[in-house]
């Protein structure tokens, strides 16, 4: 941490200390204006973080803290494509991607605008010409169906985004393989038909060994039911031409990306052609706008009025000052099911790191645990925890002032009440006094009031943003997505961390190579730990007492 970044942080704390424990209630009564002057927009999204426990000066020394870790310039460099991924030596360019040829971003000297606007077009051109039946089946007629396979990045954020987006999807039906279980493949292969389905094996590397097993397995499955017609079926979106070419798939059908184009940052390169196939090419690029309007604002809105700055700068206050440690996301939209699952990689896979850019163990806590449901499902299930835990768990909460479906019977009134009802219910909770009040108000005797009053009380004081727009369109997810972003980047920049590496998950993958050929039984489990070695023999013992059941059964 530069001495800079310790004395910013250093006044936040002494904020804390002079201002005690802030009370939500106190500060709306305070101050009716209060949500007013804690509302912020940009690039159709609207941010009201008035519900969270801030002052205008803990807002004023987050944006000195922003100031002197230097995320301005961070910025600009990344968005130039200077080397901002140090442990992998890479330029961050997925924000070029968007820039509709207006980036002027260079990678070694070379400009990477028209690079991206060719494969664009190219890949946008196979979208449409599947989903006119241009591009067709092995016999001719068109594709009903598109299976991607891909994992992470390459699943995560087109699986999220063509939810997302179904109001507007006219093309072929989309689905999406991740898990490595062969039930994922299989279920999902279970009522196509080969003859007219079309898979993308999408993976940035074609190396994961998740995707490379389902990509086999698929081959095998439409190999088996088109013979040698099943070439046709098959496209790759990738890096990695030579690996595409040695799977099988031909050249003309593999869309490319760039080493710069982070997995989790994916989605607006080729890895978006399910989204591009489901919703057509002229509402990709409304996609693409939508992002690039949000990179615009964060580039240029001042930082009081910045929404991912402060978006992100709240999240410091609540997990470096106040101590939080997790963060839910609660989209009021059901076809956001996928977002928190989208935004664990984006915000997990990013921050979850513990060493900072120097090499060294950071000295404060770094991204939360994330994790979310769409509401309001997710009021039925965890937000006992989030009301009356013993944890506070700051919250974002989405929601749209309109939805697709006709209003048949009051259910987007409903949704957003009940959004607005979450909020309010964390911000104001219930004292034991009105809790007593009510429960003596509904005629019970005074012992039972005071039986069951402290049961009744919700301590409040809770911090939650809420996030709105008019209609989750295809801007407007785009333009989410980037706020998202850019709020993790930001976070990066103040922990002082790489945002970009994913070191994390080697560990495992290394490890599960090595343990396939025990599980298989062609090595012996030997220098493992007991309790691995003991779990292969136990599974492998399971395998063998069901094989013989089913022969005494025959
Ligand atoms: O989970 C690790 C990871 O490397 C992610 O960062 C990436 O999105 C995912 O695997 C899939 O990688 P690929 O697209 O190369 O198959």
């Amino acid at each position: 941490m530069t001495p800079a970044v310790a004395k910013a942080f250093k006044a936040l704390h002494a904020h804390r200390t002079k201002t005690g424990d802030l009370s939500l209630r106190t500060l709306f009564a305070e101050d009716p204006k209060r949500f007013q002057s804690l509302s912020f927009s940009g690039a159709g999204l609207h941010l009201d973080a008035s519900k969270n426990l801030i002052t205008d000066k803990t807002l004023a020394l987050l944006i000195a803290l922003a100031e002197a870790a230097g995320v301005k310039a961070r910025a600009k460099a990344m968005f130039a494509g200077d080397v901002v991924n140090i442990t992998e030596n890479r330029a961050v360019l997925h924000t070029a991607l968007r820039a509709n040829g207006a980036s002027r971003a260079k990678v070694d000297g070379v400009a990477v605008d028209p690079l991206i606007s060719a494969e664009l077009e190219r890949f946008l051109a196979f979208a449409e010409d599947v989903r006119s039946g241009r591009t067709a089946a092995a016999d001719g007629k068109p594709f009903t169906d598109v299976v991607n396979i891909g994992i992470g990045g390459s699943d995560l954020g087109p699986a999220m985004a063509t939810l997302a987006l179904a109001p507007y999807a006219d093309g072929p039906r989309l689905h999406f393989v991740s898990n490595v279980d062969g039930a994922h493949l299989a279920d999902t292969l279970k009522g196509l038909d080969p003859a007219r389905t079309l898979v993308l094996i999408a993976s940035k590397t074609f190396t994961t060994q998740e995707t490379m097993a389902n990509a086999r397995a698929a081959e095998a499955c439409m190999r088996k039911a088109l013979k040698d017609k099943a070439g046709q079926h098959f496209a790759a979106l990738s890096t990695a031409r030579e690996k595409v070419v040695a799977f099988g798939i031909d050249p003309v059908r593999m869309f490319g990306f760039w080493d710069w184009v982070g997995g989790r940052y994916s989605i607006w390169s080729a890895i978006g052609m399910p989204v591009a196939i489901a919703v057509g090419a002229a509402r990709f690029r409304e996609f693409l706008a939508g992002a690039r309007a949000m990179d615009l604002h964060f580039l240029k809105a001042r930082p009081e009025k910045n929404l991912p700055l402060l978006l992100a700068l709240i999240g410091i206050w609540n997990r470096n000052i106040l101590g939080f440690a997790a963060h839910a996301v609660l989209p009021y939209e059901q076809r956001l099911s996928r977002f928190a699952a989208y935004l664990q990689q984006l915000d997990m896979e990013s921050n979850g790191k513990r060493v900072g850019i120097d090499g060294k163990p950071v000295t404060l806590a770094t991204g939360p645990l994330v994790f979310g449901e769409p509401g309001t499902n997710g009021q039925h299930a965890f937000y006992q925890l989030l009301h009356q835990g013993t944890d506070v768990i700051p919250a974002d909460f989405l929601i749209g002032a309109e939805g697709h479906e006709p209003d048949m019977a009051g259910q987007h009134a409903l949704l957003i009440a009940n959004c607005l009802a979450q909020t309010e219910a964390l911000m104001k909770g219930r004292t034991l006094e009105e809790a007593s009040a009510q429960l003596k108000s509904a005629g019970l005797p005074s012992a039972e009031v005071n039986r069951l009053a402290p049961h009744k009380v919700f301590p409040g004081n809770r911090p939650t943003n809420t996030i709105f727009y008019a209609k989750l369109d295809p801007a407007v997810l785009g333009a989410l997505i980037a706020l998202y972003e850019h709020k993790v980047f930001v976070q990066g920049v103040i922990w002082g961390i790489n945002s970009f590496d994913q070191w994390g998950v080697e560990l495992g993958k290394e490890l599960a190579s090595s343990l396939q050929p025990m599980v298989e039984g062609r090595t012996k489990p030997t220098g493992r730990d007991s309790s691995t070695a003991g779990l292969i023999k136990a599974l492998a013992r399971l395998v063998k007492l069901d094989a013989a059941k089913k022969e005494t059964d025959r």
